[in-house]
């Protein structure tokens, strides 16, 4: 894992932004998995920038949400995809046929998650997934005690999570207990991952998925196991950390070792 360590909310969201930036013009039909939350926010809020001001063309890139809460219709206040639209897509030149969220109204969720599974094969695969990580420690909805095999379904919200969560409905009990999620095997495939965290809630969790065991109690962790995974924290949220100054130090030396770490 790459980790890099900015000084505010605002640097982590433009170096994020910047990151996916780079792969949208290395590759125009680039298969970009996203996330919702409020760390995104930032970094959508930059891409929209880069669209306005400089271009960015999204109109070839296909796009795959990671989950969507169950029972909510796409065009409901709560649901993520209206989430993505508020905060992304209706800022952007996204084609609407090639944005994918999960469907949480579906009559059949396990028919649609392995319909949602296939597309992504389809597209090719997803070529760079944007995670944020909850202070449980999923990605997506993984929550603690998820499989690293497992694939989109329908998974249970753990208690901390609807808490966190219920800052965004009128009260906790509103907060939907279930979602369809991709799976920690489908995050894995990923050829690349980038993921972001920003604030001192996150603290303990990043120590815990960066420099902890292996554990599907903190599904983040199985992110050790990927090949390819950047991950871009406020100091806030790497506050916690042990290995800082090796991770700044690979930071700044890194065009000396580029060629010897492959990046
Ligand atoms: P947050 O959520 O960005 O709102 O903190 C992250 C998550 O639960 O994955």
């Amino acid at each position: 894992m790459e980790i890099i360590i900015t000084q505010d909310y605002e640097t982590m969201s433009s170096v994020a932004a910047s990151i996916i930036a780079k792969e949208i013009k290395r590759k125009h039909d680039l298969v970009l998995g996203l996330a919702t939350g409020d760390t995104p926010v930032g970094a959508y809020k930059e891409l929209a920038k880069l669209h306005k001001e400089e271009g960015l063309d999204f109109s070839k890139v296909t796009t795959f949400n990671l989950d969507e809460y169950l029972g909510l219709a796409p065009l409901h206040k709560n649901s993520y995809n209206y989430f993505m639209w508020e905060n992304l897509f209706k800022h952007i030149n996204v084609s609407p046929h090639k944005v994918f969220v999960p469907q949480g109204n579906t009559d059949d969720p396990e028919q649609f998650s392995e319909w949602y599974e296939e597309q992504i094969r389809k597209a090719g695969g997803i070529d760079l997934q944007v995670l944020g990580i909850g202070r449980d420690g999923h990605i997506g909805f993984n929550e603690p005690g998820s499989s690293f095999a497992s694939r989109t379904r329908v998974k249970g919200l753990y208690e901390q999570t609807i808490k966190d969560n219920a800052r965004f409905f009128e009260q906790e009990e509103d907060v939907p207990r279930f979602a369809i999620t991709m799976g920690i095997g489908t995050i894995m495939e990923a050829k690349k991952i980038l993921l972001i965290a920003s604030g001192e809630g996150k603290a303990e969790v990043c120590k815990e998925f960066i420099e902890g065991p292996v554990t599907s109690q903190i599904t983040a962790s199985s992110l050790q196991l990927h090949s390819y995974v950047i991950v871009v924290l406020d100091k806030e949220a790497a506050a916690k950390l042990g290995r800082k100054e090796y991770y700044n130090w690979i930071r700044d030396n890194k065009h000396v070792v580029q060629k010897k770490i492959g990046r």
